[in-house]
């Protein structure tokens, strides 16, 4: 390979950044003469946004949030022909393979991608979500945690001095990992996760039983914001309902931003190197991910046609540590 290019796709994660240093530079270290950058994810790679990268356009990014390359959510790319058009875009500069950093939609279009036009793809989880198949962690997940848990240490301290319960909200629109570790992390009273049923009336048993043994009505309630827009909401008024007086708190895209933390910033340095070995190693079409602490390569087609389940037991330890 002598030319390879680079997008950042879907909602952005913290570790973007070193992921995209990552793979610059162990390309231009491994032989490989040209690398592109390409704005905007697949939008951009449809409108021939591309820049040519140095190994100085990496410097400095290391510990930055967000995406130099910018990030998109890119409806066309879902079309055949439009799959076909970027693809010629790649070839008429040379571009001989492309990686591609994102989440499972941004994991769906690369599968697809290099399926119909034989280019090479190799994918690097990143969310924050840490939703993707075949990888125990993504770029991202930790910083969000931490982002979140920063945050709900400060309501906690208000929630304490008002006696009151807060419903904080955290991303996750099909997933509950965030919430989950969040959750435990935090000692949250309850965990809402779009994964498991949830009972409200032992919630405010639970509650009245504290009150009742003079432990205060103070409290943390994390949600996952999963599909329905309108669940915290609808939780806080139920409580309402039953006496309390809860105040809602959304995380929102907080948790999407921020310098990305140690941890990530290692997992995407590690992934953007083995990316870059794996491809000039012969692989295609998957994606580098972890497992059980080991740098694994996962088929495209396993990260998009299964689900990552949350860990039931992991997931109990939200409530193992009540008082
Ligand atoms: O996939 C990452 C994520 O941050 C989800 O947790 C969240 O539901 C979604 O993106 C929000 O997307 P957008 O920024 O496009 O509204």
């Amino acid at each position: 390979f002598d030319s390879v290019a680079i997008l950042t796709s879907g909602g952005d994660s913290p570790g973007m950044n070193p992921a995209i240093r990552a793979l610059t530079r162990a390309a231009f270290n491994s032989g490989i003469s040209h690398v592109y950058g390409i704005n905007r994810g697949y939008s951009g790679l449809i409108n021939n946004d591309i820049q040519k990268m140095t190994s100085r356009s990496v410097t400095n990014i290391v510990q930055r949030g967000g995406t130099v390359l910018k990030s998109a959510r890119c409806l066309e790319f879902k079309e055949p022909n439009v799959r076909q058009d970027a693809a010629k875009i790649l070839r008429d500069r040379g571009i001989e393979a492309l990686f591609v950093i994102g989440g499972d939609g941004s994991m769906t279009g690369a599968h697809l991608f290099t399926e119909e036009t034989g280019i090479p793809v190799i994918g690097l989880p990143g969310t924050i979500d840490n939703d993707i198949p075949g990888s125990d962690d993504t770029i991202g997940f930790d910083t969000a945690v931490n982002t979140a848990l920063e945050a709900i240490d400060k309501i906690r301290d208000t929630a304490q001095s008002h006696e009151r319960l807060f419903l904080v909200e955290v991303m996750g629109r099909n997933s509950g990992f965030i919430a989950t570790q969040v959750g435990i992390a935090c000692g949250a009273e309850m965990v809402v996760v779009p994964e498991y049923d949830f009972d409200l009336r032992e919630l405010c048993l639970t509650l009245a039983q504290r009150r009742a043994t003079g432990q205060g009505s103070s409290g943390i309630i994390v949600v996952a914001e999963g599909k329905d827009p309108g669940l915290t909401n609808r939780i806080a008024y139920q409580l309402e309902e039953q006496g309390q007086n809860p105040r809602i708190c959304i995380l929102g895209h907080i948790q999407r931003g921020g310098s990305p933390s140690g941890h990530d910033r290692m997992l995407a340095s590690c992934l953007g190197a083995s990316a870059v070995s794996y491809l000039l190693a012969g692989y295609n079409d998957i994606m580098v991910g972890v497992n059980q602490g080991s740098i694994v390569d996962i088929p495209l087609r396993r990260v998009i046609t299964e689900t990552k389940s949350l860990n039931r037991h992991l997931f109990d330890i939200t409530t193992l540590l009540h008082k």
